[in-house]
């Protein structure tokens, strides 16, 4: 009896050991990172543990992440995330610039999404809680949880610019804000945040520099607006790219003037 559950568990081993070299055959087949130079110490036996770790971003998502900022190392300007949480993306990111000049700004109340708008209706009840006020103060994670994924991956302190409190256009000038932005990451969720972010990057990203805004069409209907209309008066300077899969949806953006 002993000796059959035992081959059972091998058994079981063998299949989820195959499952998970396929996955990874597949996502290392995806990624576009041949140009980063080999006496980096980019690995991807580890972007791809740092892919399995993401939380709330999807692996197409992630894979994109990292094609998109791959295409960016070459080109001056930092690097953004807006809407941080437990910063499984952050460590993601950080991972890729580590070795370059390229420093990381990160924003995030700390104390989760603020007040929606009148401009977010709930589309998708993610956290199954009835209506969009109630996602007030939900998402927050405490700021430590950041710093301890970071140094995962020995990212330097001093390449850390940590934005702490509510992201809106009033509050801008208490924030330590980049000059020249390369690639940014937008996961604000909701319209007012996405929208102000937007008008600040308009002014700082380079030519050529890439942002992706995650929940397009997804969770509450503001990020959608909010990049309809900000790309609405921009689409001279910028191209969009929707990438819908059953699990994210999120839009590309790439400044081409
Ligand atoms: C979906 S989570 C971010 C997830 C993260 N990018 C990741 O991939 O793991 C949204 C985050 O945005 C933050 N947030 C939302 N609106 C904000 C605002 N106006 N100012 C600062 N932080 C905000 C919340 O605190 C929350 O941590």
């Amino acid at each position: 009896m002993r000796e059959f559950i035992k081959k059972i568990i091998n058994y079981a081993a063998s299949i989820n050991n195959r499952q998970t070299s396929l996955l990874k055959e597949i996502v290392l087949n995806n990624l576009n990172n041949n140009s980063i130079k080999h006496d980096s110490d980019i690995d991807n036996e580890k972007l791809f543990d740092l892919l399995i770790d993401l939380k709330g971003t999807s692996l197409v998502e992630g894979i994109n992440i990292v094609n998109s900022l791959v295409e960016v190392l070459n080109l001056d300007g930092d690097v953004c995330e807006f809407g941080v949480a437990q910063g499984k993306t952050s460590k993601l990111i950080a991972y890729l610039i580590k070795n370059t000049e390229k420093k990381f700004f990160l924003f995030d109340s700390f104390r989760g999404l603020p007040k929606p708008s009148k401009e977010d209706e709930l589309k998708d009840d993610i956290f199954n809680l009835k209506n969009i006020e109630n996602y007030e103060g939900k998402m927050s994670h405490e700021e430590n949880k950041v710093l301890r994924e970071l140094k995962i991956i020995n990212f330097k302190s001093e390449k850390l610019i940590l934005n702490k409190g509510f992201f809106n256009d009033k509050n801008i000038p208490n924030f330590t804000i980049p000059s020249k932005v390369s690639f940014a990451y937008l996961d604000f969720d909701f319209y007012q945040p996405t929208f102000d972010a937007l008008n600040m990057l308009e002014k700082i990203i380079v030519n050529n520099g890439i942002i992706i805004v995650d929940d397009y069409d997804f969770f509450s209907t503001g990020v959608k607006k909010a990049v309809d209309y900000w790309i609405n008066k921009n689409k001279e300077i910028f191209k969009i790219r929707e990438i819908k899969t059953c699990l994210s949806n999120f839009v590309i953006i790439h400044k081409v003037k």
